[in-house]
């Protein structure tokens, strides 16, 4: 180790790393609290939020997590001022063009999931540049939740298992746990094994109602700006220490 490298850039020796979770899912929650707390626009929490997924999302890569999705934005979260959701727009596209190189480079996968048609049209541009950039990349699947709701998903899964079904393509006989996950915007990952939510907000938000039946959740008073390293450590340390039953005794 250099001097300037932290000992987090390695996976923490108490971990260990044949238990470690395969898909790691976050709500990215008080980005608006820790602005205020520093008497500072709302806005500033989103810009710092922005530092702390693209730390995760190296820390995932350095401690071998294969997966890693955020929840960014909400098909709720258009109800907030147009000002912030103006904001976020523009911040994800500018964050997008000013990072693709490097995880290009870096051998990061992104996808997005939720109902992105209804997105700016640039956004969306740059949205199907990154995903096809990276297409090809192993290194870690990266998925970005933006205008995603759970809800829609799995109406908008039965809506295609039903025409499906209508057209003769499918028997009902044939609907399983399965296939219908093969229709759900995340169809390219496994399930979650842990959710991260910050803030201390005890709820789902319509954060992937489906896949995480079986997740385990870690829930931290620390506000999203101030998630660090060494909590998403203590998070996997919980999560280790988790018997994990599946239903089962
Ligand atoms: C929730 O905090 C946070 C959001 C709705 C936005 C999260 C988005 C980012 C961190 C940017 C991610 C960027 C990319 C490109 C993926 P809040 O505003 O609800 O906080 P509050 O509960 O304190 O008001």
């Amino acid at each position: 180790m250099t001097a300037n490298q932290s000992t987090l850039d390695y996976l923490p020796t108490d971990l260990d790393s044949s238990r470690l979770p395969k898909h790691v899912a976050v709500i990215m929650d008080g980005n608006g609290r820790w602005a205020k707390n520093r008497g500072m626009p709302r806005i500033m929490g989103h810009r710092r939020g922005v530092d702390v997924l693209k730390d995760l999302l190296r820390c995932c890569q350095d401690w071998g997590i294969p997966a890693l999705t955020a929840y960014a934005f909400s098909t709720e979260n258009w109800g907030r001022p147009i000002e912030e959701v103006d904001f976020l727009m523009t911040l994800f596209e500018r964050v997008l063009r000013r990072e693709l190189e490097e995880m290009r480079q870096k051998d990061v996968q992104i996808k997005f999931v939720g109902n992105l048609s209804a997105l700016p049209s640039s956004l969306r541009a740059e949205i199907d540049r990154s995903v096809s950039l990276t297409a090809e990349n192993k290194g870690i699947r990266f998925t970005v939740a933006t205008n995603y709701g759970g809800r829609e998903e799995i109406l908008q899964a039965c809506r295609e298992i039903a025409s499906q079904v209508k057209s003769g393509k499918i028997q009902v006989e044939e609907i399983d746990e399965a296939l219908f996950s093969s229709h759900l915007y995340t169809a390219h990952v496994c399930d979650p094994d842990l959710l991260i939510r910050t803030s201390g907000e005890m709820r789902i938000s319509n954060f992937l109602l489906w896949q995480l039946a079986y997740a385990e959740f870690y829930i931290t008073q620390t506000l999203w700006p101030d998630f660090s390293r060494s909590e998403f450590h203590q998070a996997l340390l919980a999560y280790q220490k988790r018997d994990r039953r599946f239903g089962k005794v």
